[in-house]
């Protein structure tokens, strides 16, 4: 429940209290995050006092010599008048200023909630979810700053998101606008991020943050398997089952930035947002511009109950559409076991072997189109390669139905390699800067999204491609990063280049859900060169996402292990591979495979024609179990506890009687 009281705003969830208070100078000052208390009225006591701006601060102004904006516990705040930390917002405005003053104007609380414009959001009913719109002025520039409240009580979520509204005649300079900002007492924090790299991702670092800041972000175009959007800050004693934790992440597939800063007065301030390196954008008169959303959650019990707040969180309130809580089917997947080498014959017999011990769902992966024989050309030449699939897709995709299994493909639209019909048509439709030498990434190129035409010509070829058979699942992958930021479509708008990231995931969001809205059943899974955009973003379209291309199941224990701190197993693609693993070589038992794969959504990911008999039976009894309990798998409640080198994960359904 969201209140107003004398100044004072107080959001409620089942559990958790967050709150703030507008201050007499007219800037939002941070009370409280925690347990559920009734701030009633002791949001004076809450409240920091300051008596003189000590030392060499500043004060905030004449009429306000006491306060000093870099001793004050705050919940927004602009660069520019004596707070030196971190800021919420840098824009540099038409005189070429950089300092703003955002001060309170008015409020609106609503029940439900509207969507974002520009972005993806989490969404829910009038019963699920509040609203509050806080509305901030600059005293000197006509700027307005809204800042958006979701109060998702069931859950314990808090979301927060912003809109700067340009009123004035003058063009401003967004520099840095983050999603969330929050100052709490004390220091010495434990910032915990999930980093890695390919085939490494989710790996839990503990820092604590005693002095100075530490950060979490990315720059690779997409929210990275370099550095998860998803965070934790914790108290230091804080396990599994006990203590306070907050749990934060970012509805976003770019760059991202979250980082952790004390300050001088025994403070922390927390931020959230858009990554600022490089970004800048240019808004008009009469233009708005949306942040991403931010996701918080309190647990005063420890990671685990912070987990589940999430995962409930995710479910109900992120994921959509028919799959969003219907049971995943147990697929099998071209990759490993053929690699590019794939034609008719060859597939049709793997989907049989699949089909006798219980597969349900037949994934032809990457080489199926262009002259794809391996990954140097035709990224964007999306029609069937006539000499491996000489009936289409279609006549393969017929003859899998007839098995009595259902059929997918694997799509990478956004990308083009140079050797491709679509780059000697369009060379101007690939990001590169132009008369410059450009980095190339597993030999392809980056599409420029910011340009319309490339966005319609990939929701058209993705509409003729899924449209042309009974496609029932579609893999969409993503495999490099961004190097040379451009957009030469930008370029010719007039426009500035540090707009190109950001544009790139509002259009891409904009193509899936083009996607997701004509092809309602078709379950799509995100993927990016493994587990390389595994964020909530990408989940507000697709319901699962493939979480590592390393499959060797010690490894998935680390990496799954990592993303349940944040996303629940219902979102998570896991599958049984080959042995030794082919991207460690590691020997690992049949049973250890499945058993860590059983955890999320189960899948195969081998040459089941050329196994033993032993082997394909213990797979079509592992089929058979996973069937029974994936219900309880896949939506259940996921517990973790761990003892050193020990993993010991529980599920169990939500009436806790499985
Ligand atoms: C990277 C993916 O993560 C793999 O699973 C596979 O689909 C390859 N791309 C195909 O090129």
């Amino acid at each position: 429940m969201i209140s107003e009281n004398k100044n004072v705003f107080t959001l409620d969830t089942k559990n958790t209290t967050y709150a703030f208070m507008v201050l007499p100078t007219g800037h939002l000052e941070h009370l409280y995050y925690g347990k559920r208390i009734n701030i009633g009225g002791c949001a004076e006591a809450l409240s920091r006092k300051q008596t003189m701006a000590v030392g060499n601060t500043v004060s905030y102004s004449g009429d306000n010599p006491a306060f000093s904006l870099e001793a004050a516990r705050l919940e927004m705040s602009s660069y520019g008048k004596g707070d030196i930390r971190e800021p919420f917002i840098e824009l540099i405005h038409a005189d070429g200023g950089f300092s703003s003053d955002f001060l309170y104007d008015g409020y609106e609380i609503r029940k439900g909630r509207d969507e974002l414009a520009t972005l993806p959001c989490s969404y829910g009913s009038e019963d699920e979810v509040e609203q509050l719109k806080i509305i901030l002025k600059d005293k000197n520039y006509r700027l307005t700053l809204e800042m958006y409240y979701y109060v998702y009580k069931d859950c314990d979520v808090i979301c927060r998101s912003c809109r700067l509204i340009n009123e004035s005649e003058a063009d401003v300079n967004i520099r840095r606008i983050m999603s969330m900002l929050m100052d709490i007492d004390g220091t010495g924090y434990v910032f915990t991020t999930f980093n890695g790299a390919w085939a490494r991702e989710m790996d839990r670092h503990d820092t604590v943050v005693t002095a100075g800041k530490h950060v979490n972000s990315s720059y690779t175009g997409t929210s990275s398997s370099r550095a998860n959007p998803f965070v934790m800050i914790s108290k230091q004693d804080t396990t599994q089952e006990q203590g306070e934790c907050i749990g934060l992440n970012l509805i976003y597939s770019g760059n991202h930035y979250e980082a952790v800063e004390t300050g001088m007065c025994d403070m922390t301030r927390i931020v959230a947002g858009i990554n600022p390196q490089s970004f800048s954008y240019m808004l008009e008169p009469g233009c708005g511009f949306e942040a991403p959303e931010a996701v918080m959650t309190y647990s005063g019990y420890g990671f685990n109950r912070m987990s589940h707040n999430m995962h409930s969180f995710v479910r109900k309130h992120i994921v959509r559409g028919k799959w969003q809580y219907k049971e995943r089917p147990v697929l099998l997947n071209s990759w490993e076991a053929a690699y590019f080498d794939i034609s008719e014959r060859k597939l049709y017999e793997l989907a049989k072997a699949g089909k006798n011990v219980g597969v349900e769902l037949f994934v032809m992966d990457d080489g199926w189109f262009g002259n794809r024989n391996d990954d140097t050309c035709s990224l964007g030449d999306w029609y069937v390669n006539k000499k491996k699939l000489p009936d289409g897709l279609k006549g393969l995709c017929d003859k899998i139905n007839r098995l009595g299994m259902s059929f997918g493909i694997w799509v990478e639209p956004e990308m083009v390699n140079v050797n491709s019909e679509l780059y000697r048509k369009h060379p101007d439709w690939a990001m590169d800067i132009p008369g410059c030498a450009h980095s190339e990434g597993r030999n392809q190129r980056v599409l420029d999204l910011c340009n319309p035409d490339v966005a319609e010509y990939i929701i058209e070829s993705m509409t003729r491609v899924f449209s042309s058979a009974n496609i029932a699942y579609v893999k969409w992958d993503m495999n490099r990063i961004f190097s040379d930021y451009y957009s030469r479509y930008l370029q010719e708008q007039g426009r500035q280049q540090g707009e190109v990231a950001h544009r790139y995931v509002a259009t891409l969001g904009k193509i899936m859900r083009t996607l997701v809205e004509r092809f309602p059943d078709i379950l799509f899974e995100g993927c990016a060169a493994g587990g390389n955009r595994f964020d909530l973003g990408i989940l507000c379209y697709f319901p699962q996402i493939w979480a590592s291309d390393n499959t060797d199941a010690v490894s998935r224990t680390y990496i799954q292990e990592g993303l349940s701190y944040g996303y629940p197993m219902s979102v998570v693609s896991a599958h049984v591979s080959a042995c030794p693993n082919h991207q460690t070589l590691r020997v690992t038992p049949l049973s250890t495979r499945f058993n860590v794969a059983a955890f999320g959504i189960c899948g195969y990911e081998c040459n089941l024609v050329d196994m033993k008999k032993e082997e394909l039976n213990e797979i079509k009894a592992q089929i058979s179990i996973y069937k029974k309990w994936r219900h309880t798998m896949q939506f259940g409640t996921f517990i973790r506890q761990r003892t050193g080198n020990i993993h010991q994960w529980t599920v169990a359904d939500a009436d806790g009687r499985r």
